[in-house]
């Protein structure tokens, strides 16, 4: 008989995590102006607001805290870390900072201006808000079939060719640097193929142009290259991990994602001038060089999750367990964004709640339904992730409306994810008496989704 798949790891400590019963979460989710980010984390039975920060640190990662080097400057843990980085990446520069956003704020302000035309595919939300905030555009040019969740293709997180090419006509003189999400985090933790990936490159050098990854999830992407795209299978992550970035002039990291660290970031680069021009920066905003907005220990903790999450088998573990609830959301019927990504299940909410008006937001309210069903937390990525318009401050409801399911690092189990799909089919079950959603009390200028104030409808 062949044996089933298991976790790749073992485990060797525990958090108790208890459940609630629904009358409590109706008064508190009222309390939280039906925003779950408002919610105490302790009013949450199974948490999947994010896969950020939230994963379960190897024995190895707590062992490197120990050895962690705390000198203010030419810290032990910053060669370890940056060593590390070098012969994963090929980048000989490497400055740390505090999370991904930060790696955004120190680059960005050196490389990024007024009237700047940033192309790419699908800017994550704080790198929109980076680019924007410095009165420049972020121009989403991914593929247009990212678009239609059913639709079933392996890179569903490439850029168009065509849509970058055409950008570059009509606004090359105005391009600082092409951006490439690897994976694309907003289209549904959807890889881009290395193939991709060599299109942009070879655009960005007709042009003359610098390419920057966003490389949150890196790792992932390098899973889905191996077992998807062709003459991969035999290479190793870190092969593969070593040719993705040699396509790129420089990466920003969120380190709390594939670098399997609850806090951290870096920026690093092939490019003296990019260095020089941003370290000035790190120093104003983050700390001094060789730390940068981190603890010795914690660079030593990440360098060990970076060498660790770039072997398959901890990959497999974790991408597994996130096809696994695609699976039982197929036997259910539920739609999501196909095929699973690598991080997240995104629910199709409009194909949920389909009396839902989107002026009525149909996935924050089946966020919210999810949490009364079983406290269970997803997030929305959808019409109120999106914003306003920044001219007309009209809503933009010409993108997908997600509740994402993102899942953490080896923390639960696959009881946990049944849970999570008995929960949901509960809901999906009773869809067609959810006919209100909510409206907006209170907002934010940008990112309103964090702070949002909400009521229902019918009340
Ligand atoms: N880039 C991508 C693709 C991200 O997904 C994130 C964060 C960032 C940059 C910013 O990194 O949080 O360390 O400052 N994504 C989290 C999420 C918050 O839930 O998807 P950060």
């Amino acid at each position: 008989m062949k044996l089933p798949f298991a976790e790749s790891w073992k485990i060797k400590m525990v958090e108790p995590i208890h459940i609630s019963t629904r009358q409590e979460r109706e008064q508190w989710l009222a309390e939280a102006h039906y925003n779950v980010f408002q919610l105490k984390a302790e009013q949450v039975y199974i948490d999947l607001i994010t896969d950020s920060g939230t994963g379960a640190m190897s024995d190895r990662q707590w062992a490197a805290l120990m050895t962690g080097d705390e000198s203010y400057a030419g810290a032990d843990s910053f060669f370890r870390l940056k060593d590390v980085i070098t012969r994963l990446t090929g980048f000989e520069y490497v400055i740390p900072t505090h999370q991904g956003r930060a790696a955004e704020n120190v680059l960005f302000s050196y490389l990024v201006h007024e009237g700047d035309i940033i192309p790419g595919n699908s800017h994550f939300d704080t790198t929109k808000g980076h680019i924007e905030g410095r009165k420049a555009i972020a121009l989403d040019c991914t593929i247009d079939e990212a678009r239609d969740t059913q639709l079933e293709i392996p890179f569903k997180g490439n850029v168009s060719p065509e849509k970058l090419e055409k950008a570059m006509q009509e606004y090359a003189d105005r391009v600082p640097f092409i951006i490439v999400t690897i994976t694309n985090n907003t289209a549904g933790g959807q890889p881009v193929s290395l193939q991709n990936l060599r299109e942009v490159r070879a655009i960005a050098d007709r042009y003359g142009k610098p390419v920057l990854f966003d490389s949150a999830r890196f790792a992932e992407n390098a899973y889905f290259i191996k077992t998807r795209e062709s003459g991969y299978a035999d290479r190793s992550i870190k092969e593969i991990t070593r040719e993705m970035f040699g396509l790129a002039d420089g990466m920003t990291m969120s380190a709390k994602k594939d670098g399997l660290v609850n806090m951290g970031g870096f920026i690093a680069t092939r490019r003296e001038d990019w260095y020089e021009g941003a370290k000035g920066y790190c120093v104003q905003f983050e700390g001094y060089l060789t730390y940068g907005g981190m603890n010795g220990r914690d660079m030593d903790a990440l360098a060990v999750g970076l060498d660790e999450n770039t072997e398959f088998d901890n990959l497999y573990t974790r991408i597994h367990q996130v096809a696994y609830l695609a699976q039982k959301l197929d036997e259910y019927g539920i739609p999501y964004q196909r095929p699973a990504g690598g991080h997240a299940i995104f629910v199709d909410a409009p194909k949920v709640l389909t009396h839902v008006p989107q002026e009525e937001f149909p996935a924050q309210t089946l966020t919210m339904e999810l949490y009364l069903e079983a406290g269970i937390r997803g997030c929305e990525i959808g019409y109120l992730l999106a914003d306003r318009d920044p001219v007309t401050r009209e809503n933009r409801f010409n993108g997908l409306d997600l509740l994402r399911l993102a899942i953490p690092r080896r923390v639960y189990t696959d009881n946990h994810i049944n849970v999570i799909a008995a929960a949901l089919k509960n809901v999906y079950d009773r869809r067609e008496s959810i006919t209100h959603g909510v409206r907006i009390v209170w907002e934010a200028p940008l990112m309103r989704h964090f702070t949002v104030k909400l009521e229902r409808c019918n009340s």
